[in-house]
């Protein structure tokens, strides 16, 4: 792996109005460059045969620049009074930060939500052709915060409302807990046994797969822990039925990021639309 002196950075602009996600004082890295110096290390054609042999799924330790990792360590930490708290009985508690607030506090996150050196690598691994999550999603990217006693998500998949295929990438930003990422493989292939598996993923590690594909939870958090993970979003075809936008948007709105921001930006983008011009 390169040492974090190799790698690229560009300047930081000075601005009276510093995102309140992003440390002052560091240089910023080029997410393309630093994902590109990277991947540039792996055996991609190993990688490619280990995400299919797996029925879509990755898991890597160590997959971030060190810089990167630093950035999102700080960003996660900054955005700390932002975290939105859900609980549903039975299945989830814990918080969460939208993509609307990320955009405004965090930009260097989006920035490598966008990254054509990452979005290119995750298409190597999928064969397929990989485009955003659409402007109103608010799963695109988001930080998942398990910062109290009993925090969790239990077993579900991260199914696709979208018309095509929609895959999760999971990055480890804090781990100071002992939540696992547990999960199932193979479990929609009728062909190939089941196999379980459990990852406690560190800041920098990478998950990545087919959401409609593999069953997952992340375990209870005990007390005085604290864990951060980092998900985008990449989507195969970004239309969605109107009956599914509903059931999504409630979803969204219940188990995550609340009525505020899920509907608030969903009208936004809706006039916009019906007035020819983008949200
Ligand atoms: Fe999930």
């Amino acid at each position: 792996m390169s040492t974090s002196a190799e790698q690229p950075f560009v300047a930081v602009q000075a601005s009276p109005h510093h995102a309140a996600g992003s440390p002052p004082a560091a240089a910023i890295p080029d997410p393309d460059q630093a994902v590109a110096s990277q991947v540039g290390t792996f055996d991609n054609a190993r990688l490619r045969k280990q995400f299919a042999d797996q029925g879509a799924f990755l898991y890597l330790d160590d997959f971030l620049a060190p810089e990167v990792t630093a950035q999102l360590i700080a960003s996660a930490r900054g955005l700390l009074g932002e975290v939105n708290r859900n609980y549903l009985p039975g299945h989830k508690q814990g918080g969460s930060v939208s993509r609307h607030t990320i955009d405004r506090l965090a930009p260097f996150i989006a920035a490598l939500y966008r990254s054509k050196e990452l979005i290119g690598w995750l298409e190597q691994l999928t064969g397929d052709k990989l485009m955003e999550s659409p402007a109103d999603d608010p799963h695109a990217y988001a930080l998942y915060y398990y910062t109290r006693a009993g925090d969790h998500i239990g077993w579900h998949y991260d199914t696709s409302y979208y018309d095509g295929r929609r895959y999760t990438l999971l990055l480890g930003v804090i781990d100071e807990s002992s939540c696992r990422l547990d999960y199932e493989l193979h479990t929609r292939n009728p062909d190939v046994p089941d196999m379980p598996g459990s990852v406690q993923i560190p800041p920098g590690g990478l998950v990545f797969f087919d959401g409609d594909k593999l069953r997952h939870r992340i375990s209870p958090a005990r007390e005085n822990e604290m864990r951060v993970s980092l998900t985008f979003e990449y989507v195969t075809d970004p239309n969605m039925r109107p009956w599914r936008r509903v059931i999504s948007n409630l979803k969204d709105a219940i188990a995550y990021f609340g009525f505020r921001q899920v509907f608030s930006q969903f009208a936004r983008r809706n006039s916009a639309r019906r007035n020819g011009g983008r949200a």
